[in-house]
């Protein structure tokens, strides 16, 4: 009995926090999506100036497999490649580090 108790009790905090964690990341890429329209949109929906399209696999994968810390701090810092130029915070210093992340997240999840 005792046992049985701790175990649902156990199960159901397992449960809470992953319903958690899909909440927080749903959220995160809401927030992502806002960014997105309001400030990379101009650039990332075409590939104006040589930026990857958003959707654009191609052009997306080898960019991702250099893993999201690095699309990050590209993102937040800017970064000159091949293509062209990707101004940091894609231009608009009024996004916060987590905006600029959230955006990043939001591209990288509609790209793969
Ligand atoms: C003025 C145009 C412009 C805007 C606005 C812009 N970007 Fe970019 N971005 C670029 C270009 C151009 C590149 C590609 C540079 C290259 O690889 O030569 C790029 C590349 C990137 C990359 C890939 C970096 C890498 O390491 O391959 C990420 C991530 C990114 N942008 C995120 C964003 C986010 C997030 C926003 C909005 C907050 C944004 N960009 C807004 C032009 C823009």
């Amino acid at each position: 009995m005792y046992r049985w108790e701790v175990n649902s009790a156990l199960l159901l905090a397992a449960l809470l926090l992953a319903g958690c964690q899909d909440g927080a990341e749903q959220q995160e890429l809401q927030l992502g999506q806002r960014v997105w329209e309001g400030t990379c949109r101009v650039c990332h929906l075409n590939g104006l100036g040589g930026a990857p399209a958003k959707g654009n696999r191609k052009a997306w994968a080898a960019r991702i497999d250099q893993g999201l810390e690095v699309l990050v701090e590209h993102a937040l810092h800017g970064f000159s490649g091949e293509q062209g130029s990707m101004p940091a915070r894609g231009g608009n210093p009024a996004l916060g580090d987590a905006e600029v992340r959230a955006a990043v997240k939001y591209m990288v999840s509609q790209s793969r």
